[in-house]
């Protein structure tokens, strides 16, 4: 594939209404169950975006039979035994969320090999909790150079499984490594995140047992075999996330359609706290920040239901445009604010207290540039900054958007944005 970037002329206010796609990280995870289930599984509501057409790929090299039945349905079905219990070391690398796919195999097949999750711009991305819950529930874990083999030929067993970090996929992989366990698994300080709870309630329809999904105390009651079953993926409320953000850095409006607005708590607070106006109904969000004066507020990220780092960088822009000193502490990953040195060449000024905190001081007049998209979000933050600012930007390296938006810039294009792709 060739490298491609967006062109992208700013200064218009955006408005109308967006479509919200199902969850990048809610489709991760019901695809990698499909591993679990001794009959078909079926996914509706996928997004057509680069991460879920490569956790596919990985599936099918494992030997599990992927059915297109739509654009945005696939049918999976694995043989009693996968071609495969080995993650392909290529794709397995780049994407990180792979890993959620080891619980599963262990579960099911009694061993998994793969490389080492690479490094990420975002942080370190550690994998001890994994490789912590795998011994817990009876597995031996085999550490080489760059990869592990973890086996578990009799079965894995029930276990009192204490998060040291709240941890996302951690949470998914040990849950789904949990229901084909004998005895009963009891997570502490699992993660909250409504994707945690969807993967929950699906493998209950299939005839897992599972309670506490949605708490930090997760109890999984170790069942014989999973069944084939229908999964929906739940609306994306990072993107949703993203275009209220760009609707209120625009000083827009924008109506986000088919999205869960309780998901999205802690957004509608800040944005309201910003002097932006919200409104909500059962699957619909209005955000207006058109003719609003912007104020200045401080932000702390945090898991579920607290406000989400994957919002954290399109939130830096909308305080650009705020009126005073907004602090921001990034509080789960410790590279997530490198972005910020690029938004300052556009403009922004912002003091880096340490690798956690910033200051943004604002407003300010942002500049188009050329810049680089360094992973999903902060490229959606970049495309929001372009929207916003004077001039023409160019964003290069935008695989890493297309990883986790769909078509963004037709749909753009839709409420008002100036936004081309190009050859890079
Ligand atoms: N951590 C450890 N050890 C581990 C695992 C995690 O110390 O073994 C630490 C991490 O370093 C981090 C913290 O725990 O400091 C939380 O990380 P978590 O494991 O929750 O992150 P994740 O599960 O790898 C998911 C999302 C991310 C999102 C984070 C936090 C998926 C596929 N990914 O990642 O989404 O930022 O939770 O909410 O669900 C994105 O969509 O752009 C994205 C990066």
């Amino acid at each position: 594939m060739h490298a491609q970037k967006f062109i992208i002329r700013g200064g218009k206010a955006l408005q109308g209404s967006l479509r919200i796609n199902g969850a990048k990280n809610g489709a991760l995870t019901l695809l990698a169950a499909s591993v679990l289930a001794r009959r078909h599984i079926t996914v509706s509501n996928l997004p057509q975006i680069e991460d879920v057409f490569r956790i596919l790929d990985l599936l099918e090299k494992l030997g599990v039979s992927v059915e297109r039945d739509s654009e945005r349905t696939v049918r999976l079905g694995v043989s009693t035994s996968p071609v495969s219990t080995s993650l392909d070391p290529e794709i397995a690398k780049c994407i990180r969320a792979s890993i959620v796919l080891t619980g599963p195999l262990l579960a099911r097949f009694g061993e998994v090999s793969f490389p080492h999750p690479g490094g990420c711009v975002i942080g370190e991305r550690p994998i001890d909790i994994f490789l912590h819950g795998f011994r817990a529930l009876g597995a031996t874990v085999e550490e080489r150079s760059d990869s592990y083999r973890v086996r578990a030929p009799k079965g894995l067993h029930g276990a009192r499984i204490f998060f040291r970090v709240v941890s996302v996929t951690g949470t998914e992989t040990l849950l789904m490594a949990a229901v084909l366990a004998q005895g009963t698994t009891l997570l502490v300080n699992a993660a909250m995140e409504p994707e945690v709870v969807a993967l929950a309630d699906f493998l209950n329809t299939c005839g897992a047992r599972i309670t506490g999904q949605g708490t930090s105390y997760v109890t999984i009651e170790g069942v014989k075999a999973i069944d084939g079953g229908a999964a929906t993926v739940i609306p994306d409320r990072i993107e949703a996330g993203s275009f209220a953000l760009l609707a209120a850095a625009t000083h827009g409006r924008l109506t986000l359609e088919q999205c869960d607005p309780t998901h999205l708590d802690a957004l509608s607070a800040m944005l309201q706290d910003v002097g932006v106006r919200v409104q909500t109904d059962r699957i619909s969000m209005t955000v207006d920040a058109s003719h609003c004066s912007l104020v200045a507020r401080s932000l702390i990220t945090h898991e579920y239901p607290g406000f989400p780092t994957d919002l954290q960088a399109p939130c830096v822009v909308l305080l650009t445009q705020t009126d005073g000193e907004s602090r921001v502490h990034e509080t789960i990953f410790e590279g997530r604010l490198n972005w910020v040195n690029e938004l300052v060449r556009m403009g922004a000024r912002i003091t880096i207290a340490d690798p956690h905190r910033i200051l943004v001081h604002g407003p300010t007049t942002l500049r188009g540039r050329s810049i680089e998209s360094p992973d999903i979000r902060a490229g959606m933050a970049f495309i929001i900054a372009g929207l916003a600012a004077e001039g023409e930007t160019n964003l290069d390296n935008i695989y890493q958007i297309d990883r986790g938006y769909e078509h963004i810039e037709y749909r753009l294009r839709e409420v008002g944005a100036d936004i081309q792709r190009a050859d890079a």
